[in-house]
């Protein structure tokens, strides 16, 4: 067994933030990513991905997202027609969109559809309404339940707390037995590592549950 003994310590406050941030980032991986899909109250989409995303309640389900400010202490689109509008649709990134998510994530002016600009296919569900990702194979339709400032400024998050109001599930996951579980090779999700690294997830294994009788 590799066993660690000897650790040296690290301050975040005698830090600047960013060196904290790429650490933290190689730290607390493989983080799932959402591709939230918004609106502004004028109507403009916006698509950008998030990976400081988890469930936080399960009944009822509740997911949570942390989107910071911009580097120029400004707010992210995300975050804004979240606030105005109270709605929001969380798509899976599988492999096959890695690319697109990536490049949904460059900072383009509020004016513009990333949904356009990596060539994402958006499926329209009425107007007010943010569209789904037609290359994501899940949408999770969101009600914002609160959000929770952690303070103002670059490096600063706001955490996002979502009512997971309906789940919608691509025609090929449609007969799978979802109550159990969809497979890990149906959903073929990405997770977000340190740096510009992501992971696959196709080399899974399987743990049973630990009893105390064991
Ligand atoms: C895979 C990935 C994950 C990301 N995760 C986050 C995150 O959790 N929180 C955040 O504030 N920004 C995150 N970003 C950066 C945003 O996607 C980026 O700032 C984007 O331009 C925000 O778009 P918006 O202004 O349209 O909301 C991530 C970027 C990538 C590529």
């Amino acid at each position: 067994m590799n066993r660690h003994t000897e650790f040296s310590g690290i301050k975040p406050k005698d830090h600047f933030w960013v060196e904290i941030y790429h650490l933290m980032n190689s730290i607390v991986q493989p983080r799932p990513i959402a591709w939230i899909s918004s609106i502004s109250s004028d109507g403009v989409i916006n698509l950008a991905p998030f990976s400081y995303f988890n469930i936080c309640s399960m009944n009822p389900p509740i997911i949570s997202n942390s989107i910071f400010f911009n580097r120029d202490g400004s707010e992210k689109d995300t975050l804004k027609n979240i606030k105005a509008t109270q709605k929001y649709v969380v798509g899976t990134v599988s492999f096959k969109a890695a690319k697109q998510a990536n490049i949904s994530s460059a900072p383009f002016d509020s004016g513009v559809n990333e949904f356009e600009e990596a060539k994402v296919h958006s499926v329209e569900r009425g107007p007010g309404e943010p569209p789904f990702i037609a290359e994501s194979p899940v949408q999770l339709v969101c009600e914002l339940n609160q959000t929770l400032a952690l303070g103002q400024g670059a490096g600063v998050g706001t955490l996002v707390l979502g009512n997971v109001k309906e789940i919608y599930l691509s025609a090929e996951l449609k007969d799978c037995e979802w109550q159990k579980g969809i497979s890990p090779e149906l959903m073929n999700n990405v997770g977000r590592m340190g740096a510009d690294f992501y992971a696959k997830t196709t080399d899974v294994f399987q743990l049973a549950r630990a009893t105390v009788n064991e």
